[in-house]
């Protein structure tokens, strides 16, 4: 695609499960909903959805089931942990696919894993998710690098700290790209710099695999990345699973953190002899339709190009950052500058004055249609950051939370994009935040302290009347 296109560039690239649903309004009237929330979870692809039901006629157990059904499901799901293997460039005689629930629980089982020694430092920024910061701190001394004044990654404070605490650092465990700012972080470069200083490479993929492609690269290349964590449902596969991908070297060895059935050759009563990766590694019934959801996700990925979603991704950003810095009062977190699109995700946090971000988020889902999402996005740390909260200030904060009072939590708005959003959906995110900064907005937004959210008064929309259990 050519990112200069705006007529191509303007179309989905890709089609999801419900794309053309339409939500109720605080008026009354029905609008398409504007999906700008892909970060937290993306939709299904039609074709996951549709692979999976045709799946569904063939599932059964997996490994020791002896019919023809449950030898068919193996084999998906073998095949499936070599397709997510090579969409990532890992090569399986040397490394081996985890698959598990999500990024949350690939990162918490690599730190359980990874033998640390008391003296061994984890290196890792301030950007970090809080499932790639508070696994590490259970189990290690985790250090963390600042981000520079544009909220990115401070490559050379990271340089300076391998160099202070040398062959100490064990791993330099970074996220691929923000959650919050969208920012990339320089992979090949973090990774020369982690190995020259003896150390390994973990990248958090939750948030650059749905927009870049990512070659992890054999295992002797200067340039590579040791250990990969990515989610099912950031991927456009909302079934349930996740991964992790190590060398098959560290998981051919120790004691696995869950322990069960499915992980062992041989159990005596006194004596375990366990099983070689994966198996060793995934405890119990694995989610073979999680994993091959996953699979037929990243074969669709593949065949639409990764190169063709970076580039209608970078369009849409591109056309955002400009159509959002006309909106009256708006403060656009990380570096907004559209020449630098190609540098970031579609991934846009920002602030209006004089509007809480819980109540923002509100407005547009009742008035808008628009799903997007407000808070702290599970980094808080590099939130407070961004927006400068004081130590004192998040005292406050604490203790107001202490006293079920949410309402003063720091927090941002947050607008995402998929490989289905259009500058349709760009332009509505505007014209809707215009309208809000405007305080042309038709509802009375009530605020609940204990959540810090926003209800408009009188909207209650009946969910029966789209999707039941009952
Ligand atoms: C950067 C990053 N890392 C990790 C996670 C955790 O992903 P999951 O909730 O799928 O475990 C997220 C989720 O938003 C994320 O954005």
């Amino acid at each position: 695609m050519n990112a200069d296109h705006p007529a191509t560039a303007c179309s989905p690239l890709g089609t999801v499960a419900g794309g053309d649903r339409l939500v109720p309004l605080l008026d009354g009237r029905h609008g398409r909903y504007v999906n700008l929330d892909s970060a937290a979870s993306t939709p299904a692809l039609c074709a996951v959805r549709d692979g999976v039901v045709a799946f569904l006629e063939w599932y059964s157990s997996v490994h020791r089931g002896a019919g023809f059904k449950s030898q068919l499901a193996t084999k998906a799901y073998d095949d499936a942990r070599a397709i997510v293997a090579g969409f990532f460039g890992a090569n399986l005689q040397d490394r081996t696919v985890i698959f598990g629930k999500n990024t949350t629980e690939a990162l918490n089982k690599l730190s359980y894993r990874l033998p640390l020694r008391a003296d061994e430092v984890i290196l890792s920024s301030v950007l970090e998710h809080h499932s790639n910061m508070l696994p590490w701190r259970l189990h290690g001394r985790v250090e963390l690098v600042d981000c520079r004044a544009d909220g990115a990654l401070d490559l050379d404070a990271l340089a300076a700290r391998l160099r202070q605490r040398g062959p100490r650092v064990r791993l330099v465990a970074v996220t691929g790209a923000s959650n919050v700012t969208g920012c990339i972080s320089p992979i090949a470069s973090l990774a020369r710099l982690a190995h020259e200083a003896g150390a390994e490479l973990l990248v958090d993929g939750a948030q650059l695999a749905p927009h870049r492609a990512i070659d992890m690269r054999a295992l002797d290349d200067p340039e590579r990345i040791d250990y990969l964590a990515i989610s099912g449902h950031k991927l456009y596969a909302p079934f349930g699973t996740g991964a992790l991908i190590a060398p098959r070297a560290l998981l051919s060895r120790g004691v696995p953190e869950y322990v069960g059935g499915g992980q062992v050759e041989m159990v005596t009563l006194d004596d375990v002899l366990w099983s070689a990766p994966p198996d060793r590694d995934e405890a119990g019934s694995p989610n073979v339709v999680g994993a091959v959801a996953f699979a037929l996700a990243l074969k669709e990925l593949a065949r639409l190009g990764m190169e063709n979603v970076a580039a209608h991704e970078i369009f849409l950003t591109q056309y955002a950052l400009k159509r959002l810095a006309a909106v009256p009062g708006i403060r656009l977190l990380g570096d907004c500058d559209p020449a630098r699109a190609a540098g970031r995700t579609g991934v846009i946090s920002f602030l209006l004055a004089g509007k809480p971000s819980f109540m923002v988020a509100a407005i547009l889902s009742a008035e808008a249609g628009i799903g997007v999402r407000a808070g702290c996005f599970c980094a808080h740390p590099y939130l407070l950051r961004l927006l400068g909260v004081s130590a004192a200030e998040q005292d406050l904060v604490l203790q107001q939370i202490l006293n079920n009072d949410r309402s003063h939590v720091p927090g941002a708005v947050r607008a995402s994009f998929g490989i289905y959003s259009t500058c349709d959906d760009v332009d509505a995110l505007a014209d809707a935040l215009t309208m809000i900064a405007e305080d042309r907005y038709q509802g009375v937004y009530d605020l609940d302290l204990p959540s810090g959210t926003y209800t408009p008064r009188g909207f209650a929309p009946d969910f029966a009347g789209y999707f039941s259990l009952s």
